[in-house]
């Protein structure tokens, strides 16, 4: 049976680096037979968890905006490709807010002790695709951790990171074919490969564009 692949596009700027970075993963998952859909999270309404703490006892957010079509399509999928650039050395506040409102899962799992797949074990993968405008390789900490935490809740195996520094300008990406061959490649993998690896396969890549920015906490030269 074909891989559902889920890419979920969290950069505000449509046509950006990333969302051209996710397009070529899905095509390389679409290459071996996936079936693919890519979201855009800027193009739904999705607020910041509240806070609220309703879903602790009902394992349900009870806001009303667009986030139980994605938690469906999140939680259906075999596979997801993130793709959130780097602001200021974090995610996105798209993808801040996704992550945050996934809190229902987590009550349902450690408070509730509900299992989100009850019959069966699933097989569930996830790529990681980051861009930053400086070269600093410590921009991709922040989105790595703030990964793994998430990916125990929605119960993904973290396969792959893809992190290209020095990209900035929108289209950047497009001048730097082997970031653009690497996301082919690893959208493929992320399928056709038997078992997720141990450990996820991290390919770092440098745009070489000049770097004028330089961030607090930056030390690498
Ligand atoms: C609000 C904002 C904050 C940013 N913060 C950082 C940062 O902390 N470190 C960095 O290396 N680049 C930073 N950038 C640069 C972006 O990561 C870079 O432009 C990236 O290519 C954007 O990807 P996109 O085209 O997919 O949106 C920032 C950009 C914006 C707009």
């Amino acid at each position: 049976m074909s891989r559902r692949v889920v890419g979920i596009a969290c950069s505000p700027r449509a046509g950006g680096n990333s969302d051209v970075l996710v397009q070529k993963a899905l095509a390389g998952a679409e290459s071996a037979c996936a079936t693919v859909e890519l979201i855009a999270v800027r193009d739904s309404e999705i607020a910041p968890c509240q806070e609220c703490n309703a879903c602790l006892s009902s394992g349900e957010c009870p806001l009303d905006d667009d986030f139980p079509e994605v938690l469906e399509k999140l939680l259906a999928c075999d596979c997801l490709i993130v793709a959130a650039p780097i602001f200021f050395m974090s995610i996105t506040a798209y993808a801040k807010a996704l992550i945050e409102r996934c809190q229902c899962l987590w009550a349902r799992k450690y408070v509730l002790r509900q299992p989100l797949f009850p019959d069966q074990q699933r097989d569930r993968r996830v790529m990681l695709i980051s861009v930053a405008g400086t070269r600093s390789e410590q921009m991709f900490e922040c989105v790595t951790l703030t990964l793994k935490y998430w990916l125990d809740v929605v119960e993904m195996k973290h396969v792959s990171s893809l992190f290209v520094n020095q990209i900035d300008a929108r289209g950047d990406i497009l001048k730097h074919p082997s970031a653009l061959d690497e996301a082919l490649r690893l959208g493929r993998n992320l399928v056709t490969g038997p078992q997720p690896p141990d450990k996820p396969e991290v390919v770092r890549l440098f745009g070489g564009l000049p770097d004028e920015t330089e961030l607090p906490g930056e030390n690498s030269t």
